[in-house]
């Protein structure tokens, strides 16, 4: 089996190049998998993706972990079709799942103002789950403007927009396998 994983790529006009290889995810996933398989030994969690971003390290982490567990989805929108976000966030799918009492572990792909974090925190102690942790992928901590807890963090990056491994730009660039970062785009001399 061969993966999608280009040294760059273009997507919708902008170019960008590969950031963190798939060695590095591979290697960080695994430790944070380790962290959670200790962290939540006995409390049977359940895993909460985020859609539609994170669904390919949702799928990956989830491989590493070891104790009992369960999964769901929540499905929210904020950035449309843009590189940044609208300051606005939808929800699109509700839990199947019935969490209260439970330890839920929230994944997301990526932190970036953490708007849609402190929505998905507050919507889901509305249903009075016994704990609430946060595990991200990456996460933006200059571009911070909301203030969110988060327990696991895979890599810590400056504000730029990225693409890859789950993560879009207007839809496209999610199936890559490695993650790529948006190179200076072209000045506007009109
Ligand atoms: P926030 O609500 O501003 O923290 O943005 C979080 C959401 O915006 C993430 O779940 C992503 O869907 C999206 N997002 C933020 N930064 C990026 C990026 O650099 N590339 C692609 N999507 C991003």
């Amino acid at each position: 089996m061969s993966f999608y994983q280009p040294e760059s790529i273009t997507c919708n006009g902008s170019t960008f190049r590969l950031f963190i290889s798939r060695e590095q995810l591979e290697s960080r996933i695994a430790a944070l998998a380790d962290e959670i398989n200790r962290d939540f030994a006995e409390k049977k969690p359940i895993f909460i993706g985020i859609l539609n971003g994170a669904f390919i390290f949702l799928a990956d982490l989830m491989r590493h972990v070891s104790i009992p567990c369960e999964v769901d989805f929540f499905k929210l929108s904020s950035y449309g079709d843009e590189k940044v976000s609208s300051g606005r966030v939808t929800e699109l799918k509700d839990l199947d799942a019935d969490i209260q009492g439970r330890h839920v572990v929230l994944i997301e792909d990526i932190v970036d103002t953490g708007l849609s974090m402190k929505y998905m925190i507050n919507r889901l102690n509305e249903k009075k789950p016994a704990s609430v942790s946060v595990v991200t992928l990456l996460h933006k901590p200059d571009a911070s403007r909301h203030e969110v807890e988060l327990d696991y963090i895979g890599f810590e990056i400056p504000t730029l927009f990225v693409l890859g491994y789950g993560m879009d730009y207007a839809q496209e660039g999610r199936n890559l396998a490695q993650i790529y970062v948006i190179e200076e785009e072209p000045e506007n001399n009109s």
